[in-house]
């Protein structure tokens, strides 16, 4: 009887752990844009070709736009395990307690995406995400999204128009004090609510993408856009360490194997993304789209020359002297 007990009960155990054994790795996705973006159309496309590499042994779950968690959420669900990937704005690891990413918001830093895709490529991209290591996260790849623009109910020409104006930030210090060189208020905020902060005049005005202002529909809210090209938005699309570790080596390659070809596919749509998003916003008549001229362009950038020797024990002078050597490497080239 006690043997007939036994045995029944190892044979549940084999089912069941057979079962467990077809179901597949969930590898939850999440992050604040939509969809339609160059992260949310990178996301779709990770899935697609990290399910048909595992032949379907892992199941990538999206949460675009916010809606699992916000900015600072969503890392500390990350290091949790809550979540097992995101890809967020470089602009956003400050209270992970990594700030030397925030390099990558020194404004007019990067005149094209050429020299910032030689620099994530190379030992300055490597060697920030080492620093995730320690944090439980691991970094696999950089994402580029675009420039950034302002947008406000005032037209933004001259230095002078920022003054008094209060402006969302994302969490950088780095962008705390851009935002202070141009004369005007930062104000940090997490990106699902500025749509609502600019309705409600909470903010007075934004930095961003133009795909990520037209498909948050800030344009609706915001008479004015300058075409200044004064930053990047960039992110880093990054694991739970412990997850990817655990991961069968298999597994793990076929991911790796998904996750280039995907990033690959984001720089190459990114721009694209961006001018449509200008073509969008122009047709719909509700912002006036204003494009620096480049004598001005230089008044603004020398007015933010201040904040490289700023920050430079922040982002480390190694790092900066690396970085100006691939831009100027890279222009060169052309
Ligand atoms: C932000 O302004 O918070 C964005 O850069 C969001 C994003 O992930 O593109």
């Amino acid at each position: 009887m006690r043997l007939a007990q036994f045995a029944i009960a190892v044979m549940a155990f084999a089912l069941f752990t057979g079962a467990r054994a077809q179901q597949p790795i969930v590898l939850k996705f999440s992050h604040v844009v939509t969809d339609d973006t160059p992260k949310g159309k990178g996301a779709i496309r990770f899935k697609e070709l990290a399910e048909a590499k595992t032949q379907g042994r892992v199941k990538v779950e999206i949460y675009p736009n916010s809606q699992l968690y916000k900015d600072r959420e969503e890392l500390e669900a990350l290091q949790l395990g809550a979540v097992q990937m995101l890809a967020p704005s470089v602009s956003k690891f400050g209270p992970l307690g990594v700030r030397k990413f925030e390099v990558f918001d020194l404004p007019y830093m990067f005149a094209d995406e050429n020299s910032l895709e030689r620099v994530v490529d190379g030992p300055v991209g490597a060697g920030l995400f080492k620093l995730l290591e320690p944090k439980g996260i691991t970094g696999l790849a950089y994402w580029f999204n675009g420039f950034k623009e302002f947008t406000a109910n005032k037209p933004l020409k001259k230095l002078d128009d920022f003054k008094g104006m209060k402006i969302r930030i994302q969490s950088s210090k780095i962008l705390e004090g851009e935002i202070k060189a141009f004369g005007a208020i930062p104000q940090v905020m997490a990106f699902s609510e500025v749509y609502t902060a600019l309705q409600q005049g909470v903010v007075d005005g934004e930095e961003n993408t133009p795909s990520n202002k037209y498909t948050q529909k800030m344009h609706e809210v915001q008479k004015y856009m300058t075409i200044s090209d004064h930053g990047v938005v960039m992110y880093a699309v990054v694991v739970n360490k412990k997850f990817w570790d655990g991961l069968p080596a298999g597994i793990r390659k076929a991911l790796s194997e998904a996750m280039s070809e995907t990033t690959k596919y984001v720089w190459d749509i990114a721009k694209k993304e961006n001018d449509d998003a200008i073509a969008k916003i122009r047709a719909a008549k509700t912002t006036d789209i204003y494009a620096l001229p480049a004598a001005e362009k230089a008044v603004w950038r020398k007015a933010m020359q201040p904040l490289y020797r700023e920050f430079e024990g922040v982002v480390g002078k190694d790092t900066l002297q690396e970085i100006e050597k691939t831009v100027a490497k890279s222009s060169a080239k052309k």
